[in-house]
Order: C-alpha cells, then sequence, then structure tokens
C-alpha cells in the first residue's frame, strides 16, 4: 500500500505568440484548410520564435503556474521534463529549467515517450510522492516541434505545435488523488512514427541533412490504426484497475491528435464524445504538452468538479500508450 496518494496541484500553460493557420500552410504547401480540418479537426497552430528553444517555453509554463499556485522553488523535490524536442541532446532540458526557476533542491531528468510523454511523467511522479520519498514533484512538457518538421512534407507538416505546459503534483487529501495507472508499449515497428536520424543509430552526416532524415516521418495511417485500438484499451484498463465503472468517469482528457480518434475512441467505448475534452482545433498535435493545456482548459471551463473521475490518457510514438485516473 502506498504511504500516500498523489494529486495534481496546479497546472499552468504558455504558448508562442505566433499562430500559423491552415491558410498560411496553403502559401507553401499542396493542401488546403478544408482537408485539414476534415482530416484532423484541426485549423492553427502557434509556433516558438527562433530564439525560444523548449527550455524557455517550459520556463514561462512554470512562471505562470508559479503565479497561480505559489511555493517556494527550493521546496520543489523532483523536475520531470518529457519533451521530444530538448534543447540539446544532453544535458536535459530541465537542468536549464531548474536552474533558470531556482529549484535549488530538485533532481531533475527529462523522459523521452513522444506524445504519452505527459502521462508517463505524471505516473512517475505519483509514484515518487505515494512512496513518501519526494512530496512536490514538478512536471514540464515542453515541444518544439516547429524545428523537427519538414515543412515540405504535407502529411506531416499541419498536424503539429509548438506549447509548454508545467503541472505540479502533491500529497492528495483523504479521498482524493490518483487511483490508478496504466501503460503500455509495442516497440515492434518504430518506423512507422520516427526521426530516423541525429541519434546513434544514423548520425547527422551531409546525407541525412540532405534527405531531411532529423525530421518526422510518420505512415499516418498506420498510427491511426494504432492509435484507436490502443487508447480504447487503456482508458478501459485504468477504469478496472480503479475499480469503477465507464458511467462513473466525469471526463477523459487524451492526447490531441486528431477529432476523428478521440470521435472513434469514444464511441468504441460507447461513451458520449461529450465526455472527451478536446481542444486541438487552435493549438494542432503539441505532444507531450497536449494533455496539460486540455487539462488547464477544462478546469478553467468549470469541466472537472471535486470528487469528480477523470481519466488522462495518451498514445505516441514507440508505440507507447498509457492512462491516469484520478478523483479531483
Ligand atoms: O501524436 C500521436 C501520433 N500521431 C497521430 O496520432 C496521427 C495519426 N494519423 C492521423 O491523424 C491521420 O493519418 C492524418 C490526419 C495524419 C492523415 O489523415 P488520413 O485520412 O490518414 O490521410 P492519408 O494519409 O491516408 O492521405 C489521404 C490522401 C492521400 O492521397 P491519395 O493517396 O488518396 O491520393 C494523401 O496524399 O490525402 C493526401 N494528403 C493530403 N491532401 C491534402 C495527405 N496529406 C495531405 C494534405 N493536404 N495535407
Amino acid at each position: 500500500m502506498p504511504l500516500y496518494k498523489a494529486t495534481i496541484a496546479a497546472t499552468a500553460s504558455y504558448l508562442p505568440e505566433k499562430v500559423v493557420t491552415n491558410h498560411d500552410l496553403t502559401k507553401t504547401l499542396d493542401t488546403s484548410h478544408e482537408w485539414i480540418f476534415d482530416r484532423s479537426g484541426i485549423s492553427s497552430r502557434h509556433i516558438a520564435a527562433d530564439d525560444e528553444p523548449a527550455s524557455a517555453m517550459g520556463i514561462k509554463a512554470v512562471r505562470k503556474l508559479l503565479e497561480k499556485h505559489p511555493i517556494n522553488p527550493a521546496d520543489i523535490d523532483l523536475i520531470i521534463v518529457p519533451t521530444s524536442t530538448p534543447d540539446m541532446v544532453f544535458p536535459a532540458t530541465a537542468c536549464i529549467i531548474q536552474s533558470a526557476i531556482g529549484a535549488t533542491n530538485a533532481g531533475v531528468f527529462d523522459l523521452s515517450a513522444a506524445c504519452s510523454g505527459y502521462v508517463f511523467s505524471i505516473n512517475t511522479a505519483a509514484v515518487f510522492i505515494e512512496s513518501g520519498k519526494y512530496k512536490n514533484v514538478l512536471v514540464v512538457a515542453t515541444e518544439k516541434y516547429s524545428t523537427i518538421l519538414n515543412w515540405q512534407d504535407r502529411s506531416t507538416a499541419f498536424l503539429f505545435g509548438d506549447a509548454a505546459n508545467a503541472t505540479l503534483l502533491t500529497r492528495a487529501e483523504e479521498g482524493h488523488g490518483i487511483i490508478a495507472m496504466h501503460g503500455g508499449t509495442d516497440g515492434g515497428k518504430p518506423e512507422l512514427l520516427c526521426i530516423p536520424a541525429g541519434g546513434s543509430k544514423n548520425p547527422v552526416t551531409a546525407e541525412t541533412v540532405k534527405n531531411r532524415m532529423s525530421t518526422v516521418h510518420m505512415k499516418g495511417g498506420d498510427v491511426y490504426k494504432n492509435a484507436v485500438p490502443r487508447f480504447t484499451e487503456t482508458i478501459e484498463a485504468v477504469i478496472a484497475k480503479a475499480g469503477l465503472r465507464k458511467e462513473d468517469i466525469a471526463l477523459i482528457i487524451p492526447h490531441q491528435a486528431n477529432i476523428r480518434i478521440i470521435k472513434t475512441v469514444a464511441k468504441e467505448l460507447g461513451m458520449s464524445a461529450d465526455k472527451f475534452m478536446v481542444n486541438l482545433e487552435h493549438y494542432a498535435n503539441t505532444s507531450s504538452a497536449s494533455i496539460g493545456l486540455a487539462l488547464e482548459e477544462a478546469l478553467a471551463a468549470g469541466r472537472i468538479r471535486t470528487g469528480d473521475y477523470v481519466v488522462l490518457s495518451a498514445f505516441g510514438a514507440g508505440f507507447s500508450w498509457g492512462s491516469t485516473l484520478i478523483r479531483w
């Protein structure tokens, strides 16, 4: 039995100023607003400035969080930064964020799980809190996909956006907090969604640069076909692990990749699409930042009340997938 329960104390997001609409993309890509919107539900995305790396966005999200929920940065025990777009391969982007926010007593690390990064980080943070080892854990999901996209590839360029979210986890009060978690992986076909070069398998060479191998490569249809059953499986699993029924769930906050995936998952689960938080229209897929963004909006819109059962659920490259069930 865990010593404590963990919960989300506060969450805050940062979106870069620049907005790029689907119409803007038609100036350089053979595409249309109608195609993108019909196939994905996306109409625009935010793009970070050239001098705004992932760490800078993450730091801005943390500053907003600390305004909302003041805590002495020295009391943060651990910082986890899920990101696919770290400032550098090393040191971890978490180190740069730690120094900027003055979290002088925090251990830190980056977590690599692509779009599943937020849920995996929340679950990891929760286990540290449950064990009694740490009290305050900060998750800073920050993504600058604009730097890893091939802007000439119409099948991927429209899908992603830049954003950051900071979420603070702490000990829960009696009767509240994270009550179940679930995770899964199938690493059999990493090539279906990957960045082929820039790692130790294909180091950067003039050839890899010429072939744009350091950008996102995705077989969209295959990813879609895996996303639907995996989302369905992980949401069902986490609800079962908590000993609850689907009817008990007030809100599901899924990773925001495609409105069609979310609607199909709702149908597969036999749940109303109204129970799924969706906000991807103006942000696109912000990878590990998307669930935090949607959670903050759901809270601001009054869609989560004290005592509600809320599921966070993700699917991404790997393939990897997972969920968290929280009693708010
Ligand atoms: O974050 C987690 C990981 N990512 C995802 O979950 C993404 C999962 N995949 C998807 O959401 C969808 O596969 C996409 C939205 C990316 C694409 O939708 P789709 O319905 O699977 O389209 P498709 O790739 O099968 O392409 C259909 C057609 C193709 O033409 P043909 O071969 O039928 O003549 C494409 O060439 O649409 C064409 N196409 C486009 N047309 C206009 C592809 N991209 C575009 C475009 N504009 N941007």
